[in-house]
């Protein structure tokens, strides 16, 4: 049995049930987040409500819950699902109305929240990937559940038989379609910037960047050329569900100067430990 919580009440993931009017279902109209419990504690919690809270300002949502009701959602669920570690989907839509494309006045927003088992992957993976033309909207940085764009290069990844699709914009390297970049160079680390909207401001990108930057490792934040991509010594892929996986074929050939991943191995280890060290109990 799956307990999720929609609208205020916890019930049986088949029971739990919204309008057909919801404009997240007819327009997408509504924002999200993923993140994952360990060991009963959420990881990064501060981080996701900052970035979930940003988002619905920046789609003029009403913010539906302080940070404690928030709190008392994932502590709730935590404990019905007896600790396992879990993954959390977090959505919010601006409500259920009469279709129409103006925002309507005094709607209620939908809450949403499900958990599902998560399988901690202690693994450092090494994946194979393609390039693929960044053709999703301006606003990438926004965390919407209007996800086709990104649905769809995923897809072209999977149909070639690759892990994800790191994704160019005018000879810029921007993110994959569900995770964010970083590639090494000369023992310094690279990750293209959020200055231009065109990625989404990954909370693991930003852990990780800490985590390297704590070795005593140079973490850059700037715009990444194509070629320094081809021609980078490791690439990385970090995301709050895979956490970081290591990029070792790109579009059907070998990348990354050192195949044992001397770096990526590192900050996977440190990571890990990282993690381990900054639950948020409850
Ligand atoms: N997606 N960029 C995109 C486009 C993403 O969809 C994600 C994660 C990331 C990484 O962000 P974070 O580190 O905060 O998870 C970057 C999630 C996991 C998803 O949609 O399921």
């Amino acid at each position: 049995m799956t307990i999720c919580f929609l609208n205020g009440n916890y019930l049986d993931i088949e029971d739990a049930k919204i309008s057909v009017l919801d404009r997240g279902f007819i327009f997408g109209d509504s924002v999200y987040e993923v993140m994952s419990s360990q060991d009963g504690g959420i990881f990064g919690l501060n981080d996701h409500l900052d970035r979930l809270e940003k988002n619905l300002f920046e789609v003029m949502i009403p913010s539906p819950m302080s940070r404690d009701g928030w709190r008392e959602v994932f502590a709730k669920l935590i404990s019905i699902h007896e600790k396992v570690d879990l993954s959390f989907y977090i959505q919010v839509s601006r409500g259920s109305a009469p279709r129409s494309h103006s925002f309507p006045r005094d709607v209620k927003p939908t809450v949403f929240v499900m958990c599902q088992p998560y399988v901690r992957d202690d693994e450092f993976r090494l994946v194979a990937c393609i390039t693929l033309d960044d053709n999703r909207w301006g606003r990438c940085d926004i965390k919407t559940t209007s996800l086709l764009p990104n649905l769809m290069l995923k897809n072209v990844a999977i149909g070639k038989g690759a892990y994800e699709a790191i994704l160019v914009r005018d000879g810029y390297v921007t993110e994959g379609a569900s995770s964010n970049i970083f590639i090494v160079k000369d023992r310094q680390v690279l990750t293209p910037s959020t200055d231009h909207n065109t990625i989404l401001p990954g909370v693991t990108r930003k852990l990780i960047c800490d985590v390297v930057r704590s070795i005593g490792v140079v973490c850059s934040e700037r715009e990444v050329r194509r070629d320094e991509l081809l021609s980078a010594d490791e690439i990385w892929l970090t995301s709050s569900t895979a956490n970081i996986v290591a990029v070792n074929m790109l579009d059907q050939i070998s990348v990354g100067n050192d195949s044992r991943y001397p770096l990526g191995r590192r900050i996977h280890k440190a990571f890990r430990d990282y993690k381990v060290n900054n639950l948020l109990s409850f």
